[in-house]
């Protein structure tokens, strides 16, 4: 499985840090930048990551800004994408069972890179539960064609 990564300035270490840490578990990373220290517009990575889940390229994406916010907007931006930010590992699985969310966001200025991992490792393991679920998130995609 192929994880798509993006990140801006504030972000690089930890996402070298959940790269690794997602490495070792078997997946794939796509790793989309930035990797220069330079200050840089989260929107630029926000989309990359949007757009290689959206296109098939990669089947989930993470993405890191200072909050997390920016870059997640950026991400929902993309037709497709569900991108949640996540500070703790509770949200971030039942972001997975129940929105089906295909791009985890988190803020390198808001969490640790022990929390990133635990935030990481609950998203991963979790899966879209379908059901009831599966209406609510076909509401939400239908609002991206109105
Ligand atoms: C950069 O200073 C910061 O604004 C950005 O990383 C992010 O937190 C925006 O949402």
């Amino acid at each position: 499985m192929k994880i798509a990564m993006g990140n801006d300035h504030t972000g690089i270490e930890l996402k070298n840090i959940i790269k690794e840490f997602v490495e070792g578990k078997g997946y794939e990373v796509i790793d989309l930048g930035t990797n220069a220290p330079e200050s840089c517009d989260y929107p630029v990575y926000g989309e990359k990551v949007g757009r290689a889940v959206a296109d098939g390229e990669a089947d989930l994406g993470i993405a890191i800004c200072g909050t997390g916010v920016g870059i997640s907007l950026a991400c929902n931006k993309v037709k497709g994408i569900r991108a949640c930010v996540c500070s703790e590992p509770y949200t971030a699985k039942l972001s997975r069972q129940h929105n089906n969310s295909n791009v985890l966001a988190f803020g390198s200025r808001v969490v640790g890179s022990e929390l990133a991992k635990m935030i990481t490792e609950a998203w991963l393991d979790a899966a879209f539960e379908g059901g009831r679920h599966q209406r609510r998130v076909d509401m939400v995609m239908e609002i991206e064609k109105r």
